[in-house]
């Protein structure tokens, strides 16, 4: 049991990396020990996925194969494909049937759904992939602008793909300005930039922070990994909903079964439940459908590879 509401259980951290990369991995785990963390109690490197898997309460997947020069999608998914296999067929054969899995590596959502297909004793409703970033993104988007501290923006929602193509909506999102809350389109009091240069910053901040960086997001990957595991155990506070990839059952918003797809969730009890009955405009409607679409492909391709 990790991550109790007491925040007084203590964990144990398995850290799976190839064998090459073990000498490094005692880098991480020097700086994991220096950081005297107090519900620390032991941390094991290794390079067996039988160590690695073994009865785990939660399985956070950030290892995958990044795109390099001159790869074409194609060549990405297939590589992912391979290795998101490998762990989901892992997580079937060692880890709890509880364990709750978190997909970080890219294409995340479709990653997710690799592994979830690979470990078909485990519930689909025990794999999530990350958009809890891009939800970040969005909510401090519109802090930013509003001139609030970001836990005065509620409700945001990122629908779809953890890629280009995800729609940060902020059709039922409330602003908390000086103590009233106000609907976020009265908020901003500008229509065009939530309608446009909101949802392509927060599509493509992902790639800005690559370019700025050199490097892929680390930081703030990290705290959305931590909001999004916290959530899960601890559940989303009354009256706010985050965002999350999960499985679609084909039942909510009309989107297609069989993806990984980002909705507005709830949780409560270690199970999330997507929001229901919230108003789609056109607007949304086709960015929903743009992203599910894009989602279709990638699945279709991907579980081509999967008998290969
Ligand atoms: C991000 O959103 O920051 C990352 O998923 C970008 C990437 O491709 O690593």
């Amino acid at each position: 049991e990790i991550f109790s509401p007491l925040k007084t259980s203590p964990i144990t951290l398995l850290l799976l990396d190839i064998t090459p990369m073990l000498p490094v991995l005692e880098g991480v785990v020097m700086e994991l020990q220096d950081c005297a963390l107090p519900l620390l109690r032991d941390i094991v490197p290794t390079d067996k996925e039988e160590v690695a898997f073994k009865d785990l309460d939660a399985a956070i997947l950030v290892g995958s194969m990044p795109r390099k020069e001159g790869m074409e999608r194609k060549d990405l998914l297939k590589a992912n494909v391979a290795i998101f296999k490998s762990q989901g067929t892992a997580l079937e054969k060692y880890a709890k049937k509880t364990v709750k899995v978190l997909v970080v590596g890219n294409p995340a959502n479709t990653n997710c759904l690799i592994a979830a297909k690979s470990a078909p004793s485990i519930p689909k409703e025990n794999f999530s992939c990350l958009t809890r970033l891009d939800h970040n993104r969005a909510r401090s988007q519109v802090a930013m602008r509003c001139g609030v501290p970001a836990t005065h923006v509620r409700n945001v929602i990122i629908w779809g793909n953890h890629s280009s193509t995800q729609y940060p909506d902020v059709h039922h999102c409330m602003v908390n300005m000086s103590g009233s809350e106000l609907a976020c389109f009265d908020a901003v009091k500008d229509d065009a930039w939530l309608k446009g240069d909101f949802i392509a910053t927060v599509q493509l901040r992902g790639a800005a922070v690559i370019k700025a960086r050199k490097l892929s997001s680390a930081m703030s990957a990290a705290k959305a990994i931590c909001d999004h595991m916290r959530d899960i155990w601890s559940g989303t506070s009354e009256g706010e909903f985050t965002s999350m990839g999960v499985y679609s059952s084909g039942n909510s918003y009309g989107v297609p079964d069989d993806l990984i797809y980002s909705f507005p969730v709830q949780i409560k009890d270690k199970s999330w439940k997507i929001v229901d009955g919230l108003a789609i405009n056109d607007f949304s409607r086709l960015k929903m459908d743009a992203t599910a679409a894009e989602l279709i492909e990638e699945r279709d391709t991907a579980v081509s590879f999967l008998g290969v």
